[in-house]
């Protein structure tokens, strides 16, 4: 049996406000998620608008209390994303399609400007049903790309408002680091 978008949130609100250690709430969250990624009803038409140029984040809810907003996350095919952080922790959960991540660690500091050096830890391929801790405040490096040949659609929830976190992108190769901020209008954002 599916779960709708409105009782997950109410599961999620009720997970933040009880559980303190990060990995155990992302944990939690993650499994709380399979159930409606089954519902064929969970978005609606404005939710799956993608963007061409760039990426989308269309935004779905943002907790009253900002302690932790969600997202539909859409990589058109051909979509890349450059190296990014996301400065709090964040759970995936793929609804269509298929998303490609890359994970990386950084040994230097995150600061507009630096230079740092970046080393890839992994890979991963992700299709439909599949949920995972994208995220934590420690490690969150990572670049992610369509890897179907239909737009890939997630669902993210991110730790706080996403749009009100300073965050960082990072060139792979000379290793400079820049920041950004993301946008929850529909179809306005760069990174995600
Ligand atoms: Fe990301």
């Amino acid at each position: 049996m599916y779960k709708t978008m409105e009782e997950f949130i109410k599961e999620v609100e009720v997970l933040v406000n009880e559980t303190q250690d990060e990995l155990e709430l992302t944990s939690k969250i993650s499994s709380f998620m399979n159930p409606i990624l089954e519902n064929p009803f969970l978005l609606n038409e404005e939710q799956l608008l993608v963007k061409k140029n760039g990426f989308t984040l269309n935004q779905v809810h943002i907790a009253p209390d900002e302690s932790f907003s969600i997202g539909v996350g859409i990589w058109d095919v051909g979509q890349t994303t450059p190296i990014h952080d996301h400065g709090t922790w964040g759970v995936i959960g793929i609804y269509r399609g298929m998303e490609k991540e890359e994970s990386f660690s950084n040994t230097g500091t995150r600061r507009n400007g630096s230079t740092v050096t970046i080393n890839p830890t992994g890979n991963r391929l992700a299709k439909p049903g599949d949920t995972f801790v994208c995220c934590t405040k420690d490690t969150d490096l990572h670049r992610v790309s369509c890897a179907s040949d239909e737009p890939v659609v997630g669902i993210h929830v991110y730790g706080g408002d996403l749009a009100k976190i300073p965050r960082f992108k990072y060139d792979e190769i000379s290793g400079e680091v820049s920041s950004f901020n993301t946008g929850w209008d529909y179809a306005k954002t760069d990174l995600q």
